[in-house]
């Protein structure tokens, strides 16, 4: 059967969407869960963009030893040298060029004519070719570009020395067919392109970033191009996760085989959600929390009767399996840390032994620690590492009256070491803590989004707070993991302000960097 490749964007793509901003230790924990679930291809960021994306894409180049780790560069010298820089040490190491072709990005972002973009290509896949033996190269807004113009630039490249062709649908703009008929084109119009692979990267932004990806397979490309759970820019990207159980559950319509091992896919798809804040939709295909619930009374009784009647995907397949303890508080470090192995949770010594000091604080409240709980623990401001200044909840006293004012007291340790402590009121008790926060750092805080939800089922569950906050135009989110649903909340808005500080440290430009 013939093979298709799977290359995973959620570091660069994924990353791109609003508010989502990863420490450079998350982004390798989700690397190294993309290994595992069996993706051909790691982008794992944008080198040129920021130096915390660099050091992010140096260190999973250095670690993941089984797929390819690429960085993504603009048509410019500086970008080609970041990424090389960057993916050098990777076993296998690669380069993702871009350039716009449409004439609305020529004209309006690039300011360039046709001519001149072909050359800036060419050069760029030249200069590349110095370093890497796998060069992608992609023809951004290749949905709205002219066809015979894109045949022309392509062969061009291929010459240069670019290996695999992307189309990307920038803007999530065409559709099945006609994404299936470009491809037809490409192959007909471009003498060397049995030289290469062919790929599609498919954006969602009328909801159709999957069968257009489907469509493109059916139509002979090699490689495909996605996300996890689907995130990324506006709509975002492609379901990667979607993509690969389509092609196993409907083999005899697709007849192609991907590298995936689908039963990593609801442990993927939780990472990802859980470090990067966004929520997968209840009914969310394959992933979704509903996916596998039947609930109408004749569905019940069908599934009952045989399973086949309302379920064509196996919950066992995708790694769905009831969230069972694991561990409880007789199990000792040995039997944790070989568990966490088994979770793909990848920690040095010292956070491995600070992973088990919380495990055991949390065998003392909670009797069955399950899977969830483990991936809550780490997933505690605590863990973040490097040498960055943050600012940490050192003790939080609140009063809650149905008719007093909630009125909150903290104390916060500064990046100095300080302790700073303040008190203030709110029409809330999360408020209050709000309030109190921003009086101790001083800043222009705005709070644009809070969620919570509970980590397991049960009333001893440990609470999750994400908030999405704007500090002086700069967007952030964060996350914070405690059995009090305030505590937890306190700690959320101090790891979005931590994010900011962290990126400010590195000296991190904003996202959206300029074009060429
Ligand atoms: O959607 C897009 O065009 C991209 C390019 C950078 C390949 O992500
Ligand atoms: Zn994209």
């Amino acid at each position: 059967m013939r093979k298709v490749d799977v290359f995973d964007t959620t570091l660069r793509d994924g990353e791109q969407s609003a508010g989502v901003n990863l420490h450079p230790h998350e982004k390798l924990e989700i690397a190294h869960q993309l290994e595992r679930y069996g993706v051909d291809v790691i982008e794992a960021g944008f080198p040129a963009s920021s130096q915390g994306d660099f050091q992010a894409v140096k260190q999973i180049a250095e670690e993941v030893k089984n797929c390819k780790v690429v960085g993504l560069a603009r048509s410019t010298k500086k970008d080609i040298d970041a990424v090389w820089q960057a993916v050098k040490g990777a076993k296998k190491p690669g380069i993702h060029l871009f350039i716009a072709t449409s004439p609305v990005h020529m004209q309006f972002k690039l300011h360039k004519e046709p001519e001149e973009v072909i050359k800036t290509a060419v050069e760029s896949v030249q200069y590349a070719s110095q370093f890497f033996s796998h060069i992608q190269w992609s023809a951004e807004d290749a949905t709205r570009s002219e066809w015979p113009f894109l045949a022309e630039i392509i062969e061009k490249v291929i010459e240069a020395g670019a290996k695999v062709i992307n189309l990307p649908d920038t803007v999530g703009y065409t559709t099945p067919e006609e994404y299936g008929k470009l491809f037809q084109y490409i192959k007909q119009h471009v003498p060397n392109i049995d030289q290469v692979k062919l790929s599609a990267h498919c954006h969602d932004d009328l909801g159709m970033a999957v069968s257009n990806s489907l469509s493109a397979i059916q139509n002979g490309v090699d490689q495909i191009e996605g996300t996890i759970n689907g995130i990324g820019e506006r709509a975002g990207n492609a379901s990667l996760e979607e993509i690969a159980v389509a092609l196993k559950i409907r083999k005899d319509a697709y007849e192609v085989e991907t590298n995936i091992q689908l039963n990593q896919t609801v442990r993927t798809s939780k990472l990802v959600s859980k470090f990067t804040g966004m929520a997968v939709p209840q009914n969310k295909a394959v992933v979704g929390a509903n996916a596998f619930a039947h609930e109408s009374g004749i569905h019940q009784d069908g599934v009952l009767k045989n399973k086949q009647t309302y379920e064509i995907i196996e919950p066992e397949m995708v790694g769905l399996y009831s969230n069972k303890m694991i561990l409880g508080k007789h199990s000792g470090s040995h039997a944790f840390h070989e568990k966490c192995k088994e979770l793909g949770i990848y920690l040095n010594e010292k956070d491995g032994k600070k992973l088990f000091v919380a495990f055991k604080e949390l065998t003392a409240k909670k009797k069955e620690i399950t899977e969830d709980d483990l991936y809550a623990l780490m997933m505690d401001d605590s863990f973040i590492k490097g040498a960055s200044p943050t600012y940490q909840l050192e003790y939080l006293q609140i009063a809650y009256g149905s008719r007093v004012i909630p009125t909150t007291t903290i104390g916060i340790r500064t990046p100095d070491g300080e302790v700073l402590q303040e008190s203030a009121t709110g029409k809330g008790s999360v408020e209050s803590v709000y309030n109190t926060i921003d009086r101790i750092l001083k800043q222009p805080i705005t709070l644009v989004d809070y969620r919570i939800q509970s980590t397991t089922d049960g009333n001893d569950s440990l609470a999750e707070v994400y908030v999405k906050v704007d500090i002086a135009g700069q967007s952030s989110s964060g996350r914070g993991v405690e059995h009090d649903v305030l505590e937890a909340s306190a700690k959320a808005y101090l790891d979005a302000v931590n994010r900011i500080q962290v990126k400010e440290y590195f000296g991190e430009q904003e996202k959206g960097v300029s074009s060429l």
